[in-house]
């Protein structure tokens, strides 16, 4: 049994004069022990979807469809009460903006013993505060016992992140959701706290969703990869995979804008035109509007959405034409 299994997942937000459709339909599952990816453009519906599984969007103006299930339990996110005992317990989440989840008036040390507090009611302060020098031993911040009376400010970018990442960790959930938890953080800093959440998750067997747009860190740490473009899951499949045969011509876009990705004497090829707005999407496939294959061959890219199916044995795309059928185009086209 996996323990997140997502189905199916549409978010949208009803604004006054339009309609964002933030996710599309986003199915996946994940295992104890395991790092799922998602990839993609600024706007693609990946904060979005992990706010959703965390029971964090809501309004009037959110319409909100799909089932998750948590560790074999169908979460039920009218039952707020249920909903806190999972959120930040068992599944814990690091989010993008770092500066802005933590209390610039309060001393780090309180705000980390504070969400053990939350799950442990009746918990001493001490205790808690225990637990959060231990948790900040573990994502090795110098001098906790001392650092516990600081406040965030007088931390690095660096080490802030560390402490969110403290905070997230000291319930022990069982799954972990980074939003993007490295951007910030120059080369070598990166570098560490993506190590670190490596090591976090051997030592608890937790499963982790890491949020990026960066193909490096995929490639670092994550075991699978979903690819996001206009709210829809365009490719999921295996990291190494994704990197070896990608399927989507938007995925295999996005790796040859990658520097160090080319041989040494081609260019970089970026992708042209921009995503189009989540508010206004085409009525066919999103990515057509930006992609060299769309309509080839009778393909009916602008009218219809194609599904995403599998290619190979766990490998899926939502195109038309796999890449096979790409490369007989393209020998049809030389042949002529
Ligand atoms: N509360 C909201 N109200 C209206 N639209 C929203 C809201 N939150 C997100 N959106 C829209 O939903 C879409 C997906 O946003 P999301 O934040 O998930 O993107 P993202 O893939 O995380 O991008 P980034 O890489 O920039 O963080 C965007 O078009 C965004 O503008
Ligand atoms: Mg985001």
């Amino acid at each position: 049994m996996s323990l997140l299994k997502v189905e199916n997942l549409d978010v949208s937000f009803v604004l006054s004069d339009s309609t964002v459709q933030a996710v599309n339909g986003v199915s996946f599952e994940l295992e104890r022990g395991r790092t799922l990816g998602f990839v993609g453009e600024s706007g693609s519906g990946k904060s979005v979807t992990a706010q959703a599984i965390m029971g964090l969007v809501a309004g009037e103006n959110v319409e909100l469809t799909g089932s998750v299930w948590f560790d074999g339990n169908a979460i039920d996110y009218e039952d707020e009460k249920s909903l806190r005992s999972i959120r930040g317990q068992e599944i814990a989440m690091v989010f993008q903006d770092p500066l802005s989840s933590l209390h610039p008036f309060y001393k780090v040390g309180d705000q980390i013993a504070e969400s053990y507090l939350v799950h442990h009611t009746g918990a001493k302060k001490a205790e808690a505060l225990e637990e959060a020098v231990k948790v900040m031993t573990e994502v090795g911040i110098p001098s906790p016992k001392t650092r516990i009376n600081d406040y965030p400010h007088q931390f690095s970018g660096g080490m802030r992140q560390r402490i969110m990442i403290a905070m997230a960790l000291i319930n022990r959930p069982k799954l972990l959701i980074a939003d993007e938890p490295t951007t910030a953080l120059d080369v070598t800093v990166q570098a560490q706290i993506l190590q670190l959440l490596k090591r976090l998750q051997k030592e608890n067997n937790m499963a982790i969703i890491l949020i990026t747009h960066d193909f490096g860190v995929v490639s670092e740490v994550c075991d699978d990869v979903i690819v996001m473009y206009a709210g829809k899951a365009v490719e999921t499949a295996s990291a190494d995979e994704i990197f070896k045969s990608p399927e989507h011509p938007y995925t295999k876009g996005l790796l040859d804008s990658l520097v160090g990705n080319q041989d040494m004497d081609s260019e970089l090829i970026p992708i042209p035109g921009t995503p189009p707005s989540a508010a206004d999407l085409p009525s066919g496939c999103s990515f057509a509007p930006r992609c060299t294959w769309a309509n080839k061959d009778g393909m009916p890219c602008d009218s219809k959405a194609p599904a995403l199916v599998e290619t190979s044995s766990h490998h899926s795309s939502a195109c038309f034409l796999p890449a096979s059928g790409r490369s007989k185009l393209l020998e049809r086209k030389s042949a002529k």
